[in-house]
């Protein structure tokens, strides 16, 4: 009997969660902001697929990479319950940042890399709709 590889494995769970936003720098004319942003300077709302991405070696007792319950728990906690049916522009996070999909992205990041470990969190995926979508691997 002989364990199988040693190598790290990504694991990857998906949430969804539904925000609204519009697009505006308050610092810009209504001009220059239509300019930049066309329909977008608009709140409108989509719902995006969210995938996080941990990476680790797989615990030899249990069989896996994290906990999944704990995942699910970690990330509903911290991402989910936040931005749910919510104007994101409204977040204090948002606060002088536009909620683009990028900036969603990187802030989910900087919410779930302190609770699940820099080591542990390999990817964020984010689906603004089934046509585009962001990734970032941290700093
Ligand atoms: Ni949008």
């Amino acid at each position: 009997m002989s364990e199988p590889g040693a190598g790290p494995v990504y694991a990857t769970r998906r949430f969804t969660f539904s925000a609204a936003h519009r697009y505006w720098r308050r610092e810009w004319s209504p001009e220059e902001n239509r300019r930049a942003f066309g329909a977008l300077t608009t709140v409108h709302g989509h719902n995006y697929t969210l995938e996080v991405t941990i990476r680790g070696a797989v615990d030899e007792r249990t069989g896996m990479v994290m906990d999944l319950a704990e995942l699910k728990r970690v990330v509903g906690e911290a991402v989910i319950q936040r931005f749910d049916h919510a104007d994101l522009n409204d977040d204090a996070l948002f606060s002088g940042v536009i909620p683009t999909t990028e900036n969603l992205a990187r802030t989910i990041w900087d919410l779930l890399g302190p609770k699940l470990g820099p080591d542990r969190l390999w990817r964020i995926r984010l689906w603004e709709d089934p046509t585009f979508h962001v990734e970032y691997y941290g700093p």
